[in-house]
């Protein structure tokens, strides 16, 4: 079975993108899925303008994904510019793409409404992912709930492509993490790098402390019972701790053993435990770069060649080959 995903290198990696699209990556590495995993650097560009900010983020997902457990050995890791291929099967599939399916994508309706700014690159967005995508022409696609119209979208581009050509691309399934929809931000809206609410998977200490501090709750002093069920760091902690410890605190806030301050320090030093080992990794990777460049570039031959072999394919079906 293929499996194929990519984050944008669009700021630092957060709990959001972790329990969203990093868990279920490292899921099927161990399970033995033939794993596509990329760094969506070409999407970036729809929003960031910064070449240093952009190398800078381009790195540290490619160190996060490492830092966490992706291994060259068992999956092919690379940068989505690396695989031109997937440019020209963009421009193929624009070709075949409505306008209206794309005027009806809620991302690009989210994006412009938080004041982004409109351009075409923002707008066809759907596209260049569903090139991602088909190219390498994977079983399934694990990523977040709010990728799920990006799917949609792709699998009804592969349809136009093969009911135009003949029956060549495969439609691609959505794999989306069951135990959580969104995961909450520090201000109870969805967690995203571009929303200023993150919990980072590998900000420094005091930082990450901060950030966990600034979750919002009501304010009921502590001695009080609090509701549990409505609490947003509560509901992170759920995703980090095992049943009993859920079931611990639960009965604490229950009876008033401890106010928001006393589970906000808990929910860090859980988030501190549970990524301990990969924020060592991370900081070791960064003194050393030149390891992530290498899996990169070993991660771009092997992407390649599935691109150029796809595509060519792709090319006699629409009549570009000699
Ligand atoms: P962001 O919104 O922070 O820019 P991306 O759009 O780059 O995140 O998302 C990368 C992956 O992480 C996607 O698969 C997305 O669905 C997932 N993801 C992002 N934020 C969340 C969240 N708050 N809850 C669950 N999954 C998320
Ligand atoms: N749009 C995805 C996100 O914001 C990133 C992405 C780009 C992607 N191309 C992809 C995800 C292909 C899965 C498959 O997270």
């Amino acid at each position: 079975m293929r499996i194929l995903s990519g984050i944008q290198p669009s700021g630092s990696l957060h709990l959001g993108n972790y329990f969203g699209a990093l868990e279920q990556f490292l899921g099927f590495q161990e399970k033995g899925a033939e794993l596509f995993i990329f760094v969506a650097d070409l999407h970036a560009l729809t929003t960031t303008k910064n070449p240093e900010e952009l190398k800078k983020n381009i790195f540290e997902v490619a160190a996060a994904y490492i830092a966490l457990g992706l291994t060259s050995e068992k999956t092919v890791l690379y940068r989505q510019s690396d695989v031109p291929e997937t440019l020209e099967l963009n421009w193929i599939l624009s070709c075949l793409a409505p306008m209206g399916l794309l005027e009806r994508a809620v991302s690009f309706k989210d994006k412009t409404a938080k004041g982004l700014e409109a351009n075409v690159g923002l707008f066809n967005y759907p596209i260049l992912q569903a090139a991602d995508i088909l190219i390498m022409q994977p079983d399934k696609v694990p990523v977040g709930r709010d990728q799920k119209q990006h799917l949609e979208i792709t699998r009804d581009l592969a349809d136009k492509f093969n009911s135009a050509f003949g029956e060549t691309l495969k439609l691609p399934d959505p794999e989306i993490p069951k135990k959580v929809a969104v995961v909450p931000g520090t201000d109870g809206e969805k967690m995203s790098k571009s929303y200023g609410n993150t919990i980072e998977l590998f900000a420094d200490a005091a930082e990450l402390k901060k950030q966990v501090f600034r979750i919002q709750t009501d304010s009921t002093p502590k001695g009080q019972p609090l509701d549990y069920a409505k609490c947003k760091v509560f509901q992170i902690f759920k995703l980090l701790a095992n049943e009993a410890e859920e079931t611990d605190l639960a009965e604490k806030y229950r009876n008033g053993e401890v106010g928001y301050g006393d589970a906000k320090q808990i929910l860090l030093d859980k988030i501190l435990e549970k990524f301990g080992p990969a924020r060592a990794k991370f900081a070791k990777l960064q003194k050393n770069p030149g390891e992530v460049e290498k899996v990169l570039a070993s991660g771009a031959k092997q992407a390649r060649a599935e691109a150029q072999k796809n595509l060519a394919a792709i090319r006699k079906k629409v009549g570009l080959d000699s």
